[in-house]
């Protein structure tokens, strides 16, 4: 496959951010983990995939998420977000990564026009860059519900009301382990005069030896590359600590354990994307393409149950969607037909088990609420997590 060339400008930016990471892995005796590479590919200050000033979201970027397909998508979001707010005084709402700040803006209207406003709608991104990005969309398509959002650095020590996340686990960064030999190694990154290439070492870190021993009983292959996410695992052990009633809804692609370490997945889930060409080799275009792993929704459940929360669903998002009553906003409201036309298309796109209404499923969470959150029991798969 032949990926687009990037232009000069372009090409210098990565040249910056490559001559960086030389440096980190000099500076760390010649390796670093995948984890830290990733970490500096993507996040880098001023020079990492989401921390510079790129595209990235929809058309005109990488890849296109699901609220910059369709504002259904958040709007339907919003009637489960619903459920949540009605049982709680004084409910905020915080949103991870919130991407273009469509999401939000597009919540917000929804839940306006319930009446169902939060005190608060909080953004927690940790790209400046998007962060700019998020401010301009809310002033530009919610100027008058402009003063309910507010960024945290953060998450607060004790939280009532809903927390979001929509393809945020995704991107972050991921530990790599080879299996082969009958044993277990990590996967690093150095580099000789010329290049980038793989050095495979002893686990950098104890927390990986009982993921990895849980995942040899899964596996029958010797010769076998896969993920762990420590980031998502301790991301969702801080949240939990700060919330105190209230809700989590967690949507990306991934599967349970048991799919996800499938034998015959032997190359693991990690893709990159660039200018909405998919291909394997996070080794190149440092800076300029998106790198991504699937989701270990069962790793997730598990910390949630370690942490005192309830796991209350396990859906596909075309279930949640359904669930969230998606086809009676479509079915709601006057709108001419090249407009109802339009928006029939993208319910699809969110939808179908061959575009994303399948690969993509929606772990919920939740503390001390009273009520049953009912739409997550439609088609509920927790069974298999
Ligand atoms: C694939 S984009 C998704 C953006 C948006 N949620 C959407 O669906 O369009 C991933 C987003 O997560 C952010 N992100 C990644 N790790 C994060 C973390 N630990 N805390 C907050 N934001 C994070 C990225 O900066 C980016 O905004």
């Amino acid at each position: 496959m032949t990926l687009p060339k990037p232009d000069s400008i372009a090409q210098q930016h990565s040249k910056q951010l490559l001559s960086l990471i030389y440096d980190e892995i000099d500076r760390a005796g010649g390796k670093i983990t995948f984890a830290e590479y990733m970490h500096l590919c993507l996040y880098a200050p001023g020079l990492g995939y989401y921390s510079a000033g790129s595209q990235k979201l929809g058309r005109h970027g990488d890849f296109t998420t699901a609220p910059e397909i369709s504002s259904l998508f958040s709007r339907t979001f919003a009637h489960h977000i619903k459920d949540v707010l009605v049982q709680l005084e004084q409910p905020s709402i915080i949103e991870f990564g919130a991407g273009s700040g469509k999401m939000a803006a597009d919540i917000l209207l929804e839940l306006a026009s319930l009446n169902l406003l939060p005190e608060k709608y909080y953004i927690i991104e940790v790209s400046a860059d998007l962060r700019e990005r998020q401010c301009n969309t809310i002033s530009r398509l919610i100027p008058d519900l402009a003063d309910k959002v507010v960024w945290l650095a953060s998450f607060p020590a004790n939280f009532s009301g809903v927390v979001l996340a929509n393809e945020v686990c995704v991107a972050m960064p991921i530990h790599l382990l080879h299996f082969k030999q009958g044993g277990v190694f990590e996967r690093y990154v150095e580099h000789n005069e010329a290049s980038l290439q793989w050095c495979d070492d002893e686990l950098s870190q104890a927390a990986l030896t009982s993921h990895a021993t849980e995942i040899q009983t899964l596996i029958n292959d010797d010769d076998y590359i896969t993920e762990v996410n420590l980031a998502a695992e301790s991301w969702l052990c801080s949240i939990a600590d700060g919330l105190q009633q209230g809700a989590i809804f967690i949507c990306d692609y991934g599967y349970p354990k048991a799919d996800y370490y499938h034998p015959q997945r032997s190359e693991g889930t990690l893709m990159c994307y660039f200018q909405h060409q998919g291909h394997a080799d996070p080794l190149i275009l440092q800076g300029l393409q998106d790198i991504t792993s699937h989701v270990d929704f069962t790793l997730l459940a598990q910390a949630a149950i370690d942490n005192n929360l309830e796991v209350t669903g396990f859906q596909s998002q075309a279930d949640f969607l359904l669930a969230g009553g998606i086809a009676e906003l479509y079915d709601a409201g006057k709108r001419d037909e090249l407009t109802m036309l339009q928006q029939a298309t993208e319910i699809k796109q969110l939808t179908l088990p061959s575009a994303m209404g399948e690969s993509f499923k929606v772990l919920t969470l939740s503390k001390n609420l009273e009520q049953l959150l009912s739409r997550c029991q439609l088609a509920d798969r927790r069974y298999t997590l």
